[in-house]
C-alpha cells in the first residue's frame, strides 16, 4: 500500500548538510496500522512528510496504492493526495472556522457543492463523535475533541491512507486512549492503512500490526509487534521495550550486576513470554525438575497488540549445572535471555 524504496532525504542547512532520512526501505501493507518509532531528531516526521511529498524526498522512490508519486504532475499529485489523510500533534485547525467547516475544508477546496459536502460531514460527526460540537470553535474545545476534528477533516476527502505524526503526544493518556482506539476503529470499519510516527511504545503496544524503529535517519530494526517485543535486535529496541514495560533503567541494574559469571554468583535472567498462562506454571516446573530457585525480582504483564505479554526479572539460584538445565528448558518455551551476574 506505501512502499519506500531507498528514500533520502538531505537538508541543507549553515553550509552543513544532514540525511535527515538515510536510504530507508519500508513497507506498509494495506489494511495495516504501522508504527514508525524513534526518538526526538530521528528523522520520523521527515519520513512521514514525504509520504504525501509534502517534503520531496532527495532520492528514493515513494509508491502509494500502486502510484509512484515523484513521476506525478502537480494535478496528478493533487489528486494522489486527496488518497492521503494526515493528522499532526497540533492539530493545525482553523481557529476562525466551525468543527464543521474546519472538517468540510478539504472538500470546499476541491470544489466539491453543498450537499455532497454535507453527505461526507454529517457521518464524520457521528464517527468521531463530534455532533454536539458541531458548530463549537476550536478554541471551545478540549484537545482531544481538537484531535478529533483534525480526524474527521483528515477523512473527509475519503482516503485510503491516513498518516499521523505524532497524533496524541499532546493528549493525556485517557485521552490518548480514546483517540487511539478512534483510529483503531477508522482502520477496520473504513479498512484506512495507517501510518504512525510516535515517540511513545504505548502506541505501538496498543493499536500497531508492525512496527519499525528509527535511529539517525535510518530504519534500523522493522517486526511484527509481538516478536518486536518479545525479542528486540538492536540497543536501541531493547531500550524502548524496557521502557514500556517499565523495567528499572540499565544504569541502576548496572550497579550490581557483573556481566560475566564469577565464584558464587547467580544469573538474573529476563524472560519474556506470551500468554497469561504461560509463564508461572513453566517456572514451578523448571524449578522442581532442576531443584533450582527463582526469585523474581521485577514483573509486568501488558496487553500487546491484543494479546498478553509477561516480562519477569529473576534471580536463579542452585548448582551451576543445574541452572544451565533449567534455563535450557525454559528456552523451548519462553524467551530466556542472562542480564547479568550477582552475588
Ligand atoms: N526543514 C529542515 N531544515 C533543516 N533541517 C531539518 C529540517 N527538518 C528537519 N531537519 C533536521 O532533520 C533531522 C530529523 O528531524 P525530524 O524529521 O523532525 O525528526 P523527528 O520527527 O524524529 O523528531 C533533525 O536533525 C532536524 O534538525
Ligand atoms: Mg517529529
Amino acid at each position: 500500500m506505501i512502499e519506500l524504496k531507498n528514500l533520502t532525504k538531505v537538508f541543507r542547512a549553515g553550509g552543513k548538510e544532514v540525511a535527515a532520512v538515510d536510504s530507508v526501505d519500508l513497507q506498509v501493507p494495506e489494511g495495516s496500522i504501522y508504527g514508525v518509532i524513534g526518538s526526538s531528531g530521528a528523522g520520523k516526521s521527515t519520513l512521514i512528510r514525504c509520504v504525501n511529498l509534502l517534503e520531496r524526498p532527495t532520492t528514493g522512490q515513494v509508491n502509494v496504492d500502486g502510484q509512484s508519486l515523484t513521476e506525478l504532475s502537480e494535478a496528478e499529485l493533487r489528486q494522489a493526495r486527496r488518497n492521503i489523510g494526515m493528522i499532526f500533534q497540533h492539530f493545525n485547525l482553523l481557529s476562525s472556522r466551525t468543527v464543521y467547516e474546519n472538517i468540510a475544508l478539504p472538500l470546499e477546496l476541491a470544489g466539491t457543492d453543498r450537499q455532497l459536502i454535507d453527505d461526507a460531514v454529517t457521518p464524520l460527526l457521528k464517527l468521531t463523535g463530534l455532533e454536539d460540537k458541531r458548530d463549537s470553535y476550536p478554541s471551545q474545545l478540549s484537545g482531544g475533541q481538537k484531535q478529533r476534528v483534525a480526524i474527521a477533516r483528515a477523512l473527509a476527502s475519503k482516503p485510503k491512507v491516513l498518516l499521523c505524526d505524532e497524533a496524541t503526544s499532546a493528549l493525556d493518556p485517557k485521552t490518548t486512549r480514546s483517540i487511539l482506539s478512534l483510529l483503531k476503529d477508522i482502520n477496520r470499519e473504513l479498512k484506512i492503512t495507517v501510518l504512525i510516527i510516535t515517540h511513545e511504545m504505548d502506541v505501538v503496544k496498543t493499536i500497531c500490526d508492525r512496527v519499525a524503529i528509527m535511529s539517525h535517519g535510518k530504519l534500523i530494526e522493522e517486526n511484527d509487534v509481538e516478536s518486536f517485543f518479545l525479542n528486540p535486535q538492536t540497543e536501541l529496541a531493547r531500550e524502548f521495550v524496557r521502557d514500556a514495560i517499565n523495567e528499572k533503567p540499565v544504569s541502576e541494574l548496572e550497579d550490581s550486576f557483573q556481566p560475566e559469571p564469577f565464584a558464587g554468583s547467580r544469573p538474573v535472567v529476563r524472560i519474556t513470554f506470551v500468554g497469561q498462562k504461560v509463564g508461572q506454571p513453566l517456572i514451578t516446573q523448571a524449578a522442581k525438575k532442576y531443584d533450582v530457585d527463582f526469585s523474581i525480582l521485577q514483573a509486568d504483564i501488558e496487553a500487546v497488540h491484543g494479546n498478553t505479554m509477561g516480562f519477569l526479572m529473576v534471580e536463579v539460584s542452585g548448582e551451576e549445572a543445574q541452572i544451565q538445565e533449567a534455563l535450557d528448558y525454559l528456552k523451548v518455551h519462553v524467551q530466556v535471555e542472562v542480564a547479568g551476574y550477582v552475588s
